[in-house]
């Protein structure tokens, strides 16, 4: 049976791709192993590197203050980032470097099961919204796949431009609701649709992958 912890074990020791030899340490990431609550930003900092821990630095502190401020320990939920290792100089994860490492953020996102995924940043956005714009779907719910996944801002665009600051405390303290309506109202996972709706059918209708959900 996986588990995080297995999971962990095997990022530290990764070699799948060009990262591997530049880090100091793997930051497979940390939180609890069933959190309501997953946090997924982009990849490593200096900091992280150093420490082998996820969020750590200047953003980390600043995330830090908005779980606290939507209401949350930073304890309780679980931080993860798309790439376990540092990119060199903190350059953008390329796409090889992101498709090598997603089966461990795949495993994670299986084994923690959490009702509510938060994007941080645009690296992770993709994976769910490949063709959305932040500046329009932040902060906004929608249901993916029997999960709530709302795309946010990367806390280290708000270090950047600091009208970001607002709109991202804003988008955290909407949390709270969040996940009392995903407590609620959320089924689990539907089991595999037929391979072809009818066209015009209301499957076909539901079968778009982000649905967004009326209630928010
Ligand atoms: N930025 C990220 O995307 N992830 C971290 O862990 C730290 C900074
Ligand atoms: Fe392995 Fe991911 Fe690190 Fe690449 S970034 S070496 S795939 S753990």
């Amino acid at each position: 049976m996986d588990d995080l912890k297995t999971v962990a074990a095997e990022v530290r020791g990764c070699k799948l791709c060009g990262l591997a030899p530049t880090r100091k340490n793997a930051v497979p990431g940390e939180g609890p192993d069933h959190a309501e609550i997953m946090l997924i930003g982009e990849g490593p900092g200096f900091n992280e590197d150093a420490q082998g821990r996820p969020f750590v630095g200047a953003s980390g502190q600043f995330l830090t203050e908005l779980i606290a401020s939507a209401g949350f320990k930073r304890t309780e939920v679980f931080i993860a980032n798309v790439v376990k290792c540092r990119p060199p100089g903190n350059r953008d994860p390329l796409p090889d470097e992101i498709m090598a490492c997603q089966g461990y953020l795949d495993r994670q996102i299986a084994l923690i099961n959490p009702k509510i995924i938060i994007t941080l940043g645009r690296f992770s956005m993709a994976r769910w919204f490949p063709n959305e714009r932040i500046s329009v779907i932040h902060g906004r719910a929608k249901q993916v796949d029997g999960r709530i996944v709302v795309a946010m801002y990367h806390p280290a665009a708000a270090l950047h431009q600091p009208a970001l600051r607002q709109t991202l405390e804003d988008d955290f303290k909407r949390m709270q609701s969040i996940l009392a309506d995903a407590q609620k109202k959320v089924a689990p996972p539907a089991p595999k649709k037929p391979a072809m709706p009818e066209r015009g059918s209301k499957e076909e209708e539901k079968s778009g992958d982000a649905e967004q959900l009326s209630l928010f």
